[in-house]
């Protein structure tokens, strides 16, 4: 439907460079929550330093992973559901981490955020929506992870 083809033409703009955006969209979520640096612990020594933790090899590579994973929801919005074990699974890593579910609603917020920098009048209130609905769809299988 057309929710799917607004998701799809704004991420074939942003996809172009996932890192850019990926990074706005983490520094974004660090400034919105700022103890959510400390959970990323590489060779078990944290940042004190926003700008540390963008600028690691370990974090970009992080980025890297999210916009890897929100790429296959996008190429999957027609069977969203063939990817609700593999983020069950990533729910419960991050659990394992420390992350708390709620902090989730603020990524959402600062990807809106991080999409709307990059799409700037292309990023409308369709396009919000839609990418919201999908947003929430992927949090709601991730949840899993912290229930059972
Ligand atoms: C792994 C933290 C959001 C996808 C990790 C790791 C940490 C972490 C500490 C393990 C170290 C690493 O692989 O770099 C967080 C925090 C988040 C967050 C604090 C925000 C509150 C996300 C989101 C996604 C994601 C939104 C994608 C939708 C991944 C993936 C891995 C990972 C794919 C690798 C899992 C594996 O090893 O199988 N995350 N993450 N993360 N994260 Fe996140």
């Amino acid at each position: 439907g057309p929710q799917k083809e607004l998701i799809r033409e704004s991420w074939q703009t942003v996809s172009q460079d996932q890192l850019h955006h990926g990074t706005v969209l983490f520094s974004r979520l660090f400034e919105l929550e700022p103890e959510l640096v400390f959970l990323f612990q590489y060779n078990s020594s944290h940042f004190s330093e926003v700008q540390d933790c963008l600028r690691s090899a370990e974090f970009t590579e992080h980025i890297r992973k999210v916009m890897t994973v929100i790429d296959a929801a996008v190429s999957s919005l027609d069977s969203l559901s063939s990817l609700d074990e593999y983020l069950t699974s990533l729910g419960r890593k991050h659990r394992a981490v420390g992350v708390k579910l709620e902090s989730f609603n603020t990524v959402g917020e600062s990807l809106l955020f991080a999409l709307e920098s990059g799409l700037g009048d292309a990023f409308t209130s369709d396009t919000r929506e839609a990418w919201s609905l999908l947003y929430a769809s992927v949090v709601q299988s991730m949840s899993r992870g912290w229930h059972r």
